[in-house]
């Protein structure tokens, strides 16, 4: 059956990166906005095509955001999948994907959104949080929710790791419906 080639973009470890490849999803491209990006090594270390595209080679965000969508059409790509991807995209950007843009956080959103939710939902002192898969527009962590799934904060010493462990399972879960759903 044919799918949507997916182009990943990251900023971080790539925990979920690793989980779209171990999926066999059809990653075709990962483009990241720092070069240490732990990410960049599962890329490569899984044969993937990568690309840097860091702010300081770059006029502004939005001629950054330009060139990154170029190259990601270049390589074929037709769903873009931000994980742990810690930029805000650019509204040209936007337009080159349109509802084809997916974004992994977190939180329970509307809750909780920004950089570092999982310390907001320890500081707030709340019960339950979780993680969102969403579609992304120009907000921060706005956009139609796709999936939700709740985790309980207790016991916090594992929060993290629970919280990852859902991850892993339901951002490829949702990309896998989109990425056939298209063709
Ligand atoms: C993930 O927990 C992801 O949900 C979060 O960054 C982490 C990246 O981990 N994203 C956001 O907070 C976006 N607002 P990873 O690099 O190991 O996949």
């Amino acid at each position: 059956m044919e799918r949507e080639l997916i182009g990943v973009l990251v900023s971080g470890n790539g925990t979920n990166l690793q989980a779209l490849i171990d999926a066999g999803l059809p990653v075709s491209a990962v483009a990241s906005n720092r070069k240490d990006a732990y990410a960049l090594v599962r890329a490569r270390a899984a044969g993937l095509t990568v690309a840097t595209f860091s702010l300081d080679c770059h006029a502004d965000r939005t001629e950054r955001d330009l060139v990154m969508a170029t190259w990601l059409e270049e390589h074929g790509v037709e769903l873009v999948v931000l994980a742990g991807y810690m930029h805000l995209l650019t509204e040209p950007f936007l337009r080159r994907f349109p509802d084809r843009i997916v974004n992994v956080h977190p939180s329970l959103l509307p809750a909780f959104p920004g950089a570092h939710p999982i310390d907001d939902v320890l500081d707030a002192g709340v019960e339950t949080t979780g993680v969102t898969v969403h579609l992304v527009d120009g907000g921060l962590d706005t956009g139609p929710v796709l999936a939700q799934e709740a985790v309980p904060v207790e016991p916090r010493d594992t929060l993290v790791e629970r919280i990852h462990a859902v991850e892993h399972r339901l951002l490829p879960e949702v990309v896998k419906e989109l990425c056939l759903a298209a063709h």
